[in-house]
């Protein structure tokens, strides 16, 4: 008798929270969500940043005569309602040989108000082949211009803030860039790349000197450590002083170890986004286990690691039978026509991209491309015969790119070298997956010893106004960043702990 009275009072106690619930859900106006979303932003877009940098309109002036031909003025950027101020666009050559007919795009962008005239950051993406006016547009330029967004906007988490940038389509093949690729590997690759800058150095000399760091993303992970590496390797070859790199969801290891190792786990972490059916994940999970794949970080990485870490399997693709990530990207399609691997939270509808890439309408729906229309290419001093893509249908390296992973080779030399080095892996990216990284970093030696000696810590990355946001950790000069709900473009994804970690980089805010 107790018993089924209390459960009756249980049920009634249950019914009300919910009638409660329900009601309050209700009650919240239209007006008050809205207060709420401007209430989140405004945390968001809230700054308490100790840039050590000055403040007043910065004046940058180049005395060589050649450097109006790139001028752009910023209020007569097509479609861009604000002015971005001076910057200075169009094609150099990489070298001064009077027969050189390769040429690389560049877009050089002064440093805002707050920003630092004593440094230089270089940006590029990666493909190989992709251009690196999608970062400019979509991640860490002055001005955005994202999926979804039906007019561009200005940035407030452009790295013009912290200090100069410069993007360059890069290698010969990318985007307007000029001329017919013929690069073996990425030797090849930063010699080409170097003789462009000292091209740029020529016309724009004021930057000489400079402290620089180079940054990219994606496989930009093998071009700027191996572009740092020769520019180390290389003294003299360049006028400014490199203190510095960085590189996020990079490509650094083999295909084993980045994305077929860690995928299982992937999607068990986030198990409820991918909803697969049981079935599947009974098969996936079979897979992992006869790969040596489910347990392979609890067993090799460790800190400090136990010795060189193993490959799973014979192949550094995956091995035969072994590869899980093209079937469970099958798999994740089928329940969301909208799955994207570089950010896996996206759903019906495919958000519209001006780029065209990989916001995935055909292109035929977004044309032209920003970049390919007229107006666009006649402002930035770009050639007008190209047509421009975002990712390059010419190989870039006509037989391949026949350099070892970066984080095999010639990682270690450059965070040597570097006053600081950052590497970066947004959590929400499947295309490359932070736990390869991981496994990259434990099994290289740098400046004594291998990998890191201690853990990195959980949920100790924390970013202005907004609290924990990932795992990070420095050791000998690294400083490894993952951060939580970002995908493989981290800066656009999540620009307020990206411009963070930029200011660690630079040396304007203390590695966390
Ligand atoms: C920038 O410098 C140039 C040359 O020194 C000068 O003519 C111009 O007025 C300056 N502009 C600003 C905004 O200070
Ligand atoms: C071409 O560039 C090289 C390397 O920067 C330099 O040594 C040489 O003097 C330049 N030649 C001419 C004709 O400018
Ligand atoms: C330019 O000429 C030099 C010497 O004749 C030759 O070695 C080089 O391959 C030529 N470069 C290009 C880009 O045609
Ligand atoms: C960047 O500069 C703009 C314009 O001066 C400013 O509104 C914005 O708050 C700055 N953002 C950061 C992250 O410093
Ligand atoms: C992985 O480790 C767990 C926990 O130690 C263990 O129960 C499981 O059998 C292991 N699986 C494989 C395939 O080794
Ligand atoms: C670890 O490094 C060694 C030596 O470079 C290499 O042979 C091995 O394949 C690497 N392991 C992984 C998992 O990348
Ligand atoms: C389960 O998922 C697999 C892989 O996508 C698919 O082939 C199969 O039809 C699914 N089964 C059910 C019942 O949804
Ligand atoms: C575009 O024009 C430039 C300059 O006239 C020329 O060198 C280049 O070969 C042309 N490119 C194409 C794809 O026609």
């Amino acid at each position: 008798m107790l018993a089924r009275l209390y459960s009756v009072l249980l049920a009634v106690l249950l019914l009300q929270t919910l009638s409660h619930g329900a009601a309050e859900a209700k009650m919240m106006s239209k007006a008050d969500l809205k207060a709420k979303q401007s209430a989140a932003m405004e945390r968001f877009n809230f700054l308490s940043t100790t840039r050590a940098s000055g403040t007043g309109v910065k004046n940058i002036t180049f005395s060589n005569p050649r450097a109006s031909e790139f001028y752009v003025d910023g209020t007569t950027i097509p479609e861009v309602d604000f002015d971005v101020g001076p910057s200075w666009a169009g094609l150099l050559p990489i070298s001064n040989a009077t027969n050189e007919t390769r040429k690389l795009f560049f877009w050089f962008f002064p440093p805002g108000p707050q920003g630092s005239l004593d440094d230089l950051i270089f940006w590029t993406n990666g493909g190989p082949g992709c251009s690196s006016l999608e970062g400019l547009l979509q991640e860490n330029g002055p001005f955005s211009w994202s999926w979804g967004q039906a007019v561009p906007t200005p940035n407030q988490f452009s790295w013009t803030n912290l200090s100069s940038i410069l993007f360059v389509e890069q290698p010969v093949g990318t985007g307007f860039s000029q001329g017919t690729p013929n690069i073996k590997d990425e030797d090849d690759l930063a010699a080409q790349f170097v003789g462009f800058m000292q091209q740029f150095l020529e016309v724009f000399s004021e930057l000489k000197g400079k402290n620089f760091y180079l940054s990219g993303e994606s496989y930009a992970g093998m071009f700027v450590p191996y572009i740092t590496n020769f520019i180390y390797e290389n003294p003299g070859m360049l006028d400014l002083n490199t203190k510095g790199f960085w590189i996020s969801d990079p490509s650094t290891s083999w295909d084993v170890i980045q994305e077929e190792m860690p995928a299982v786990n992937f999607v068990h972490k986030y198990e409820s986004v991918f909803n697969l059916n049981s079935t599947f994940m009974a098969q996936i999970d079979t897979l992992a286990d006869k790969c040596g794949y489910t347990n392979y970080s609890a067993t090799h990485v460790t800190y400090p690691p136990k010795g060189l870490l193993p490959l799973p399997g014979k192949s550094t693709e995956g091995d035969r039978g072994c590869r899980v990530w093209d079937s469970i990207f099958e798999a994740a399609l089928l329940v969301n026509p909208a799955f994207d691997i570089y950010r896996i939270f996206d759903t019906y509808p495919i958000l519209w991209d001006v780029l065209g890439f990989p916001g995935s309408f055909p292109q035929t729906q977004v044309s032209p491309l920003y970049f390919d229309r007229a107006d666009v290419k006649r402002a930035i001093h770009a050639p007008t015969n190209v047509t421009w893509t975002e990712c390059s249908d010419v190989d870039v390296f006509p037989r391949g790119d026949a350099s070892l992973p970066s984080g095999l080779t010639v990682l270690p030399n450059i965070i040597e070298k570097s006053e600081r080095s950052v590497i970066v892996h947004g959590l929400a990216d499947f295309i490359l997956i932070a736990e390869g990284t991981r496994v990259m970093i434990q099994n290289m030696t740098w400046n004594g010893l291998q990998g890191f000696q201690t853990p990195i810590p959980d949920a100790n990355f924390i970013v202005d106004g907004m609290g924990a946001l990932g795992n990070t950790h420095t050791e000998r000069g690294l400083s490894y960043f993952e951060v939580d709900l970002s995908g493989h473009m981290v800066p656009q994804f999540s620009p307020k702990a990206a411009f963070q970690i930029m200011e660690v980089l630079l040396g304007f805010r203390p590695a966390p």
